[in-house]
């Protein structure tokens, strides 16, 4: 499937390409499928990969969509869960001379308290032992990747109505709570206009959003796309959320891996000109 803006009147392609490797759902059977997410962008003459899905089947479904993970010139996680960089050894032994931007926080170990048990969530040994030797850089701090690609570091958390969504903590006993401080999104800035790519958005849609304006000067955000986390939110949270993201002139947004089908449909229904669904073997030419 190939997505492209819908409101036609504003929209002037700006030659990005971006297609979904790795997601909770597929579009065509031949295209494997789980709780994970990774994205591969093409714009300017880079190639980068955003998050690694949870498995090696992010190499699987590259091959099956045309996508050479060698040619990366940058893998980017967008923050330290097992679904996001689970893939990352298997990337990287093919991606040789891709640089790696995460936050220092990445590596930390975490854990997810359910009703069903406490479990660990963090990045596997083998994942962080993939980075030994590489080209890494750490990014705190909003960070340019290439010409008009930039990931945003630590996004500060200002509102009051978004939190990480979930009961992550930082140790095994459940004491410490984890404020998923390495939680970065990925922007590609053009001329005129943002298109965003979110990890998880622990640190919500609308901090993270609300960081990306003040970096770029409130310069319109075009399109977002990726795991929105409101997978537990309340009511009220979603109210306010699409309160917020109605205040941006967005021209498409695509919830993906854990938003949730609540919030999926709570989007869908409020901005139904807006919505456009994707999943693993969507291709996004902006
Ligand atoms: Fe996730
Ligand atoms: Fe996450």
């Amino acid at each position: 499937m190939c997505a492209t803006i819908k409101r036609g009147l504003t929209y002037m392609p700006i030659g990005i390409k971006i297609v979904v490797l790795v997601e909770n759902d597929y579009i065509r059977g031949d295209i494997l499928k789980e709780h994970g997410l990774s994205f591969w962008i093409e714009y300017k003459g880079n190639r980068i990969l955003f998050d690694t899905g949870q498995s090696d089947i992010v190499v699987d479904n590259a091959k099956k969509l045309g996508v050479d993970l060698s040619t990366a010139n940058a893998v980017v996680l967008s923050h330290g869960h097992y679904d996001h960089c689970g893939g990352l050894s298997s990337v990287l032994n093919l991606a040789s001379k891709a640089k790696i931007f995460l936050h220092p926080s990445a590596s930390q170990e975490r854990y997810s308290q359910k009703p069903t048990g406490t479990r660990f969530i963090g990045m596997s040994k083998e994942s962080i032992e993939a980075l030994d030797g590489r080209d890494v850089v750490w990014t705190k701090e909003p960070t340019r990747i290439f010409d008009g690609v930039f990931v945003t570091g630590g996004i500060d958390r200002v509102n009051d109505f978004e939190d990480v969504g979930g009961n992550f903590f930082l140790d095994k006993d459940c004491k410490i709570a984890d404020d998923i401080v390495d939680d970065q999104s990925l922007f590609i800035e053009s001329d005129d206009e943002v298109v965003v790519l979110l990890g998880c958005a622990h640190s919500g849609i609308v901090n993270t959003l609300d960081c990306i304006s003040k970096f770029t000067k409130n310069k319109p955000i075009k399109a977002v796309i990726g795991g929105t986390h409101l997978v537990n939110a309340s009511e009220s949270r979603l109210e306010k959320t699409m309160e917020a993201i109605g205040k941006y002139d967005l021209s498409m947004i695509s919830p993906l891996h854990c938003s949730g089908n609540k919030a999926v449909e709570k989007i869908r229904e409020t901005f139904p000109d807006l919505y456009s669904y994707s999943a693993g073997g969507t291709t996004f030419s902006l």
